[in-house]
């Protein structure tokens, strides 16, 4: 068993990381649920995963998979739910389920009675690695994504990686490339890990899976610890290859098309050929990164990710990015592997003209 600390004064909690847990979840959450289990889930975990809790007294709550459960109606849908059962503000939730089903019930546990607690049994690598893990809470609005949301930190964190062997090989290489991440924004060794151990975590071999994990989720709580909401520029390193995933992602429709994983190793691909383009990071760490995502079967550029569009457009869509301040949307470059930073240098022209060069 491996427990990482989030260390946030009032609101700090564990991360506890370990093969079977989900089996233990009775036993492991009873400081937070004794006379009942609320569990938040969806229709594909709900069959894959929900059978493993076993609890006298478990409630679940289905709701269906996707993307489009982060909306509105669900949120309402969750919360009258709640409300019926007469949650208390004493009580936890717990969700069960990929990032769609944790940034749902972590904003619903956010506004219901002003605020109830949450547990976090993440099923995907994604939500493994990073969204468990931070306390960014979210839904979708029509003007775009993750655009209605909240700061609430879970209570705790259970994670059992032998979910994952249930889990589709596409969204489990999609997760790996927020794990890649954590490398390339600033542990180069860990880079070097990853290019060395990446298939056999891919193929699911157990110790690579935990090792990476164990090391994703203490980088994670290294950074929220230090910058929990976002207000130093060191959480927003966390957003490396974000802002031309987004892009893509709104090109596909936020869709199967390309998974958010997929969207961001594009956007990470692009952010390294960027900065080597400007002359910010050797050509040879640029082309260090597109290879190991090319070799794992990862998108690194638009191309690769089914996208066609000319640049204009692209850049068009970051315009709308929610971090744009004084009319500049941050970008997250580097300097080399394990070296990004923020720049708030970067004018869209010059973005859509780059992403014109690769395209030609
Ligand atoms: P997801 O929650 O939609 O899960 C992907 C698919 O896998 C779903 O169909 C789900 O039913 C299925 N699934 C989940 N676990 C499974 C398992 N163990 N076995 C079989 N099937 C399983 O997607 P995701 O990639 O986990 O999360 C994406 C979402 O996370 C996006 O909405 C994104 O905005 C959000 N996100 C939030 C943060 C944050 O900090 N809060 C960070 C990154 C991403
Ligand atoms: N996934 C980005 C963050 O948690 O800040």
């Amino acid at each position: 068993m491996t427990i990482v600390p989030v260390s946030l004064g009032a609101r700090s909690y564990d991360v506890l990381i370990e093969a079977g847990a989900l089996d233990r979840a009775t036993e492991l959450l009873a400081p937070y649920a004794q006379d009942r289990l609320i569990v938040i889930t969806d229709e594909t975990v709900a069959a894959a995963q929900l059978p493993r809790m076993r609890h006298p007294n478990l409630v679940p709550i289905v709701l269906p998979a996707g993307e489009a459960t982060k909306s509105w109606r669900q949120l309402e849908s969750l919360c009258d739910r709640l409300l019926e059962l007469e949650v208390e503000r004493g009580e936890h939730v717990v969700a069960l389920g990929g990032g769609v089903i944790g940034d749902l019930t972590g904003f619903a546990a956010a506004i219901v009675k002003r605020g109830i607690g949450f547990v976090q049994i993440p099923t995907t690598l994604l939500a493994q690695v990073d969204s468990s893990v931070g306390g960014k809470t979210a839904i979708n609005a029509r003007a775009g994504k993750n655009l209605i949301g909240a700061f609430h930190q879970p209570s705790f964190v259970l994670i059992d990686p032998t979910v994952l062997d249930t889990l589709p090989a596409r969204e489990l290489r999609a997760g790996y490339a927020e794990v890649v991440k954590y490398g390339l924004i600033d542990d180069a060794n860990f880079f070097a890990w990853c290019d060395q151990h990446a298939a056999a975590l891919l193929a699911g071999d157990p110790d690579a899976r935990t090792h990476a994990i164990a090391h994703s989720v203490s980088a994670k709580a290294r950074i929220v610890a230090a910058d929990e909401r976002e207000t130093a520029d060191l959480r927003a390193l966390l957003n490396l290859g974000h802002t031309f995933g987004h892009a893509l992602e709104a090109e596909t429709g936020f869709g199967a098309a390309l998974l958010h994983g997929e969207a961001v190793a594009a956007g990470m691909g692009l952010a390294f050929r960027f900065s080597a383009e400007r002359g910010l990071c050797p050509e040879g760490d640029a082309a260090r990164v597109v290879e190991h995502l090319r070799r794992l079967g990862l998108p690194h550029d638009a191309v690769s990710a089914g996208v066609g569009a000319p640049g204009e457009r692209l850049a068009a869509h970051m315009a709308h990015d929610k971090k744009k301040a004084g009319g500049r949307v941050p970008f997250i470059l580097a300097r080399g592997i394990g070296q990004a930073f923020v720049d708030k240098s970067a004018e869209l022209g010059e973005v859509a003209e780059f992403l014109d060069r690769l395209r030609a």
